[in-house]
C-alpha cells in the first residue's frame, strides 16, 4: 500500500470505481472547510472537540481525504492531543458529502487513518461522536470521569480506541490541545 499523497489508494470495498483515498495535504484545507461547513454549520467552532484542534495542524501522515476525480467528497482529520502526560490522537471531523453517504466511504476513511496510526506506533485514539457508528471501527465509550474534556460534552459520546492492546489501561486525566 502506498501512502504518498501523489499515489492514491484504491478502496475495493467501496463500490465506486472512480473513488480514491489519499493522504490529506495543506492544499485540501479550503475544500475541507466547505465540506465541514455544510455538514456542521457555523456552530462547529463552539464544539468541544474543535477546542482541541484549534491552531493545531492535522497530522498529515494520518489524515485522509476521498476524491471522485478532482472533487473532494470526504475527509478525516487526525490531530495530536495529550491525555495528562500521555500522547494520543483525536479523530475527526469525519465528514462525507451527503450525496455519497452510506457507501462505506466514512468507514473507509476512518479505518485507513487508524491503520496508518497503528503502523506509526500510536497507541490511543479519542473522539467525540456516536458510539453506534464508531463501534464498528473499534471505539468504546470511555467510563464516565476517566477523560476530562476541555468543555461541555455528553459523556456517552466520549469514545476511545486502543491501537495496541491495553493502551487505555490506567489512562485518565484532562484531554488537552498540543501546543
Ligand atoms: C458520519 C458520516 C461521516 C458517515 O459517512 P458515510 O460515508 O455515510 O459512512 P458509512 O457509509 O461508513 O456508514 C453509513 C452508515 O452509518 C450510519 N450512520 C451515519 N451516521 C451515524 C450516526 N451518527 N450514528 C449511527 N449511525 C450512523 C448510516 O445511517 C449508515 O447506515 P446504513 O449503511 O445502514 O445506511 C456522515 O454521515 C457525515 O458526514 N455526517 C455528518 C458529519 C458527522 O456527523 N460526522 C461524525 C462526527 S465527527
Amino acid at each position: 500500500m502506498t501512502n504518498a499523497p501523489s499515489s492514491p489508494i484504491s478502496l475495493p470495498e467501496v463500490d465506486l470505481p472512480a473513488l480514491t483515498v489519499r493522504l490529506m495535504t495543506p492544499a485540501d484545507g479550503p475544500a475541507i472547510r466547505k465540506l465541514d461547513e455544510r455538514a456542521f454549520g457555523p456552530g462547529r467552532y463552539t464544539r468541544t472537540a474543535y477546542r482541541l484542534r484549534e491552531g493545531v495542524a492535522p497530522d498529515y501522515a494520518l489524515s485522509c481525504v476521498a476524491n471522485i476525480g478532482s472533487m473532494l467528497i470526504g475527509a478525516n482529520v487526525m490531530t495530536p492531543i495529550s491525555i495528562g502526560e500521555t500522547s494520543a490522537l483525536l479523530l475527526g471531523p469525519l465528514t462525507v458529502e451527503p450525496a455519497f453517504r452510506s457507501r462505506g466511504i466514512g468507514e473507509a476513511l476512518a479505518q485507513h487513518s487508524l491503520t496508518l496510526a497503528r503502523q506509526a506506533g500510536h497507541q490511543l485514539v479519542v473522539l467525540v461522536g456516536d458510539e453506534p457508528y464508531y463501534a464498528k471501527l473499534g471505539f468504546k465509550s470511555s467510563p464516565q470521569g476517566r477523560l476530562q474534556m476541555p468543555g461541555p460534552v455528553d459523556p456517552a459520546r466520549v469514545l476511545y480506541c486502543e491501537l495496541q492492546a491495553g493502551a487505555f489501561e490506567g489512562i485518565t486525566g484532562s484531554v488537552t490541545r498540543v501546543s
